[in-house]
């Protein structure tokens, strides 16, 4: 494995100039090859038609689910391009025939938005959430999560890389346990696409949800998901139109066979292809040496926080990732992001509201979230460390 060409990632980026990012977990900074790829379609569309350009670049959209597919380990017929992570999600989750009395499972690390999903569709459907406790690290319990699959479940819903925390969850073991009970497991990689390998095989998962412009590096309002072969003919989205299905006769429609079914008709052909460079760019440095090397800034960026006096660093978890979550006594969360920026160090605010169970069951208001990438370097690392010792 041949570490990351830190020098050639910050050339090929052109934010690296302006700012210290250390907001992966927000938005990464899109490397120039994404930006081109955006603009050039952008103005393609302008001089000789939306639809016209849409035609002309007709096999590199195309060849953006191959992509997708290559990072995710799956075929290209198993991809959909979702304009991001909640709707890619939803369009899963909404696909599913709940019952009075089926039980979903999740976690107390659940994203907010995942969680009101779950809670609307348990009061409209009388299908019930249980949330699986977590360990003594403050990940999800396997063996709880063992007792609750065999009284029988509906869906089990993960997520990987929570918004709130440095934490991975052992998503492996999850879905080893899910696929023996025959339960599906809906996975949200929103915040480890792009940060960690994500191979559906070895995760187990039966559809999994992400986004492109965090880890991923692409542009903002994309997204995709997968859901295994097996299961797509077995679900119904929630909206069809058009593309999802064919309109066969005055009473009757066939959904597409693919997961295609879950996209809709009209979509940003310019964002589409930024996000298939993206996903061209993280392949070609590596999943596994960007994992790598975010880990090892994470872990550097928490030693030295950790080391300042009243600084609390907040991540769980046996395995760690590039968010970096930490308070500061006597100081709101809010203050020390202002501070950040102030000095041109992008940070992000992570209030109790976005993980009610998880920030809120430790009593925590609000964290500062700091999110390292492999195009971060150590100085970058110093500097936001230097702004949280002045206090
Ligand atoms: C864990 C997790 N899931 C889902 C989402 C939602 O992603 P999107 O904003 O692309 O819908 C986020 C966004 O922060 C997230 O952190």
């Amino acid at each position: 494995m041949s570490p990351i060409d830190v020098a050639k990632a910050r050339r090929e980026t052109p934010g690296c100039e302006s700012v210290v990012h250390l907001n992966n977990a927000g938005a990464s900074l899109m490397p120039d090859v994404v930006l081109q790829a955006v603009i050039e379609h952008l103005e393609l569309e302008a001089r000789i038609g939306g639809y016209e350009a849409a035609a002309r670049e007709h096999d590199r959209v195309e060849a953006v689910y191959d992509s997708v597919a290559r990072l995710l380990g799956s075929s290209r017929d198993e991809v959909a391009i979702i304009e991001n992570a909640t709707r890619a999600w939803d369009m899963a989750f909404y696909s599913v025939d709940f019952q009075p009395g089926d039980r979903i499972l999740t976690c107390g690390a659940e994203y907010a938005s995942n969680y009101i999903a779950l809670l609307q569709v348990a009061k409209r459907t009388g299908a019930v959430v249980q949330v699986i406790p977590d360990d003594e690290h403050g990940q999800i319990s396997v063996a709880a999560l063992e007792v609750e699959l065999a009284r029988g479940a509906r869906l089990v819903s993960l997520v990987h890389v929570p918004s709130q925390g440095g934490l991975i969850q052992p998503a492996a073991a999850v879905g080893r346990l899910c696929r023996a009970a025959g339960v599906p497991l809906l996975l949200d990689a929103c915040q480890s696409v792009g940060q960690l390998p994500t191979n559906v095989g070895e995760l187990q998962c039966d559809m999994l949800s992400a986004t492109g412009r965090k880890f991923l590096r692409g542009p903002r309002g994309t997204g995709f998901l997968y859901v295994r072969r097996e299961l797509i003919e077995q679900l119904e989205p929630p909206f069809l139109d058009l593309h999802a299905a064919e309109w066969t006769g005055r009473e009757t429609y066939v959904m597409r066979e693919d997961a295609r079914r879950f996209e809709n008709w009209e979509t940003s052909y310019a964002t589409k292809l930024g996000l298939g460079a993206a996903v061209d760019y993280a392949l070609g440095w590596g999943l596994d040496p960007i994992a790598d090397r975010v880990q090892g800034l994470a872990a550097s960026l928490r030693t030295q926080l950790q080391s300042l006096p009243g600084v609390d660093v907040q991540d769980q978890g046996v395995e760690k990732c590039g968010i970096v979550t930490f308070t500061v006594e006597g100081v709101t969360a809010q203050a020390v992001v202002a501070r950040l920026s102030a000095e041109g160090i992008n940070v992000s605010l992570t209030p109790a509201s976005y993980s009610r169970l998880d920030l809120g069951g430790r009593g925590l208001e609000a964290v500062v979230r700091s999110s390292v990438h492999y195009y971060n370097t150590d100085e970058e690392i110093q500097r936001l460390v230097d702004v949280v010792a002045l206090r």
